[in-house]
């Protein structure tokens, strides 16, 4: 079984390959597009709305956690939780697969509107995620995180900074 703590394009890839998947995400407009989504492409999929702090599954349950641009959306002492939620609901062996932001390439803290809380924490303040902290990791909080998990690979993705280059300073 696999859990998708998020709503991305994840989803098709695991329902489409035959997995058991449960996905959920806190915005129930998210959950309601991704249902019709999922009905449209014909493919089936356990959606709820749930926090990614306080995951409604029993410990031990899946092999795979998929978390694709979500679990940064928080302060650190939520990170800190949603990844022993993460870890609780792993069985032994279990996969844990996401994205963090790093500090090292923290070009979002150049952003106009967002409001800097603290050295590693920004909160947007406008469109779709207005109100949504970004916290961004440096190398010894990804190991502090994941200080549970062996970590199996670790690789730095520059997206945002082609994405973001051409932002006014
Ligand atoms: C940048 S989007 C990424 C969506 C998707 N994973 C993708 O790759 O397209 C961030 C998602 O995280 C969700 N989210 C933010 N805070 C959350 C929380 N505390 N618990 C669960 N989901 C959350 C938002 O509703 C949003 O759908």
């Amino acid at each position: 079984m696999i859990l998708v703590v998020e709503l991305g394009d994840t989803r098709f890839f695991f329902t489409a390959q035959g997995y058991q998947v449960f996905a959920s995400d806190i915005s129930e407009e998210a959950v309601q597009e991704t249902k019709m989504w999922l009905e449209k492409a014909g493919l089936s999929a356990n959606v709820n709305q749930g926090r990614m702090t306080q995951i409604a599954h029993p410990d031990n349950t899946f092999d795979l956690v998929v978390s694709f641009d979500v679990i940064y959306h928080a302060f650190r002492k939520d990170i800190v939780k949603t990844i022993s939620e993460v870890y609780r609901i792993l069985k032994p062996g279990g996969v844990f697969y996401g994205t963090l932001l790093t500090k090292d390439r923290g070009s979002q803290f150049r952003e106009k509107s967002s409001h800097i809380v603290d050295e590693q924490t920004i909160v947007i303040k406008s469109g779709v995620e207005d109100g949504i902290p970004r916290f961004f990791s440096h190398m010894e909080d990804v190991f502090d995180f994941f200080k549970d998990f062996h970590i199996e690979s670790l690789v730095y993705n520059e997206v945002f900074d082609t994405v973001l280059k051409d932002l006014p300073k």
